[in-house]
Parts: C-alpha cells; sequence; structure tokens
C-alpha cells in the first residue's frame, strides 16, 4: 500500500535503459573535454576528498582552490587533524567562512580515529552517520573515493536531472525521491564508472545548466533534454 501523503507530485517517468544510456555516453565524453582539472579531482584518497567536499559545501570553487592544499599540509592525514587543538583547526579554516564545517570536519575526524581505527568508512551509510556528512557529501566521497556505486545530489546536479529528464516535478520530498531514483539509476553498478558521471553532472551544471541561465548551445546532453527539447535556449558561453 501507498504511504499516506498530501504532497502531490506529478507523475514523471524513469528514464529508460536506453534513454540513460545515451545521456551517460554524451555527458561523459563532454566531461573528459570540457571538465575542470581541479586538483581534487586528481586524488582518489578519502581524507582528502572529505576535505574538499566539506570545503565546496558553501564556498566558491576558486576560494577552494587556494584553501584545500594549504589546509592539507598542514593536516596531512586524519590522524594528524583529530590530534590537532580546535584553535589551529579554526585558525587554518580562516577566512573560509561557515566555521561550523570546520569544527565538524574536526570531530568527525576524532570519531574516525577513535570508533573506526583511523579509516574513513566505505560505505555512504557510515559515512551519513559521521559529524557534519550530509547525503550528498556522504554520497560524493563513496562515489568519489571508493567508487561505490552512490547518487551525489547537489543542487547542480539535481537542477540537471529535473531540467533531463523531469520538468514536470516541482521540489520537495517527494520530488527529491524521483531525482534520487533517477541519480541511482545512472551509476548501477560497483566500479563502473560511478566517479565519472557524478563529477560530469556536478560540471555540467556549474558550468552549462547554470541556475541563471541554460547555454543550450554549448550543451552535449540537448537531445536528450526534455526542457531544451521543448524550449531550447540558445545561449553559448560568452566569450573569455
Ligand atoms: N562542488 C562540490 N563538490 C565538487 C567537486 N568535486 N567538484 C567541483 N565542484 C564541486
Amino acid at each position: 500500500m501507498q504511504p499516506l501523503s498530501w504532497e502531490f507530485v506529478k507523475p514523471s517517468p524513469a528514464p529508460t535503459a536506453q534513454q540513460r544510456k545515451k545521456f551517460k555516453r554524451q555527458l561523459i565524453s563532454w566531461f573528459r573535454r570540457h571538465g575542470r582539472d581541479l586538483p581534487w579531482r586528481r586524488t582518489r584518497d578519502p581524507y582528502r576528498v572529505l576535505v574538499a567536499e566539506f570545503m565546496l559545501q558553501q564556498t566558491q570553487v576558486s576560494r577552494v582552490e587556494g584553501y584545500w592544499p594549504r589546509f592539507l599540509a598542514t593536516f596531512p592525514s586524519i590522524l594528524h587533524l583529530a590530534r590537532a587543538t580546535p584553535a589551529h583547526v579554526r585558525e587554518s579554516w580562516a577566512g573560509l567562512g561557515y566555521y561550523q564545517r570546520a569544527a565538524n570536519l574536526h570531530r568527525l575526524a576524532r570519531e574516525v580515529v577513535t570508533n573506526h581505527g583511523g579509516e574513513l568508512p566505505p560505505d555512504a551509510a557510515t559515512l551519513e552517520s559521521l559529524p557534519g556528512v550530509g547525503t550528498y557529501t556522504a554520497g560524493a566521497v563513496a562515489s568519489f573515493a571508493f567508487e561505490l556505486p552512490e547518487p551525489a545530489i547537489d543542487t547542480n546536479v539535481a537542477r540537471v536531472l529535473r531540467r533531463v529528464f523531469h520538468p514536470e516535478i516541482a521540489s520537495g520530498r517527494a520530488a527529491d525521491r524521483v531525482l534520487h531514483g533517477t541519480a541511482r539509476a545512472l551509476v548501477p553498478r560497483r566500479g563502473r564508472n560511478a566517479w565519472v558521471t557524478n563529477q560530469a553532472l556536478m560540471e555540467l551544471g556549474a558550468l552549462v545548466c547554470t541556475a541563471r541561465v541554460m547555454r543550450c548551445g554549448d550543451c552535449p546532453v540537448l537531445s536528450t533534454c526534455r526542457t531544451g527539447q521543448a524550449n531550447p535556449v540558445r545561449l553559448t558561453q560568452p566569450p573569455r
């Protein structure tokens, strides 16, 4: 029986296996050519990935590019971070803002050292139980560091999936479940490109299918996109 819910969601069909395959082919080949060479994309080390994701939660990529290597030079491992004083952690975060993130990261490091033998747990559910780790960050670390088939749905990814596959759904918990189902179906199997799929989805939302403008003229998935097919916005990147 369906659970009782007052939330009204328009039905929105899940993409077929064929649609998903085509979308991924287009998306991933675009990402390989146009994705940014960001420093945290060159590592699969769980601690380094986690620090990047904490920093990126509320801060722009360009600022994190400077802070991330400095923080890691100060605290090269989760053990170094766990042993640091709160004042030292806060000082190393100074200027990034949202200091609760630094406090949570520090608590997390201590908890991982105390309860998990100093290793970040390689599964999304346990990651999500750690301080400061929400569903997005758990999915990001699981897929980026451990190649686990987990979705990583931040605002960019949610917007891309909604525009491409589910233009009729609004927002809310039921809509989130639809997007989650589609994001999960895009990374179906262990060891089968969860890293590149999730990074590429994020990148498309950051560079092409942005909150302010849809640059359909530059979009690799235009032929698959329900929003773009119905009403393409033929803007392209402004000259740099
Ligand atoms: N925002 C959050 N995580 C990110 C990542 N791994 N790369 C680029 N932007 C991001």
